[in-house]
């Protein structure tokens, strides 16, 4: 199944209700939260307490993207906000697998992020806590970026693996993913579609989501 889950980072944040409402009657069926701490990435946005008030406003499907240096310290504080899906990053932590396990435990589900240098086999040891993987397809960050091709074999790679090992698992791709190249990133096997800009910065978000939708059914996983 294809999710399309816009990053709130591009949103207007003086007007962060309204703009979740606008994209939820828009046909998102996800919501992506990018949480920063200005040590894991270069940047920082917003924390627990703002996805607790949005939960009181929106019944989407949380998708919440810890870029934070050791997440386990935090970890409750998000499960508590009402996160559907926590992202950890491999990167961001010495013991990713205890983190996943508190955030199984807690009835969530759980997600390992690769940035676009981490190679994908790092992520294999933790496959049976995991409900999807995080594959960055730009560095982590900042919006806006470009989407980096290269990081698509690892989204095909994964795919195969997951098809071999009769794995269920989502595949998340995030950063630069546009109209122009959703095709591409579902064809090599994603199935979770971030996208900030794209969506938040459209005039009209329906249109821009219906067509991303209709595109990505149309380039399934190519093998
Ligand atoms: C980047 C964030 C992304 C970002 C995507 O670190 O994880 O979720 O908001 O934004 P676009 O689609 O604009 O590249
Ligand atoms: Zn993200």
């Amino acid at each position: 199944m294809i999710y399309i889950s816009p990053s709130i980072l591009a949103a207007d944040f003086a007007n962060l209700g309204n703009d979740v409402g606008r994209i939820a009657r828009a046909g998102a069926n996800m919501l992506h939260l990018d949480v920063m701490d200005g040590i894991f990435v270069p940047n920082i946005s917003f924390g627990a307490p703002v996805i607790s008030s949005l939960r009181r406003r929106s019944d989407l499907f949380f998708d919440v993207h810890l870029m934070i240096t050791e997440p386990a310290r935090y970890i409750h504080d998000f499960i508590r906000a009402g996160a559907d899906i926590i992202t950890i990053h491999y990167e961001s932590c010495k013991k990713p697998g205890e983190v996943l396990e508190i955030i199984k435990a807690n009835e969530v589900r759980a997600s390992l992020s690769i940035s676009p240098k981490t190679p994908y086999e790092v992520v294999l040891p933790f496959m049976d806590k995991l409900d999807m993987v995080l594959v960055m397809t730009v560095e982590p960050g900042f919006g806006g970026q470009k989407l980096m091709p290269e990081t698509l074999d690892k989204v095909r790679a994964l795919r195969r693996y997951a098809i071999a090992n009769n794995k269920e698992l989502d595949i998340e791709v995030d950063g630069g993913i546009t109209l122009d190249n959703i095709g591409l990133v579902t064809s090599a096997g994603a199935n979770v579609i971030v996208s900030g800009s794209t969506i938040f910065h459209a005039s009209k978000p329906k249109i821009v989501i219906s067509k991303m939708f209709e595109a990505a059914e149309k380039k399934p996983f190519a093998g």
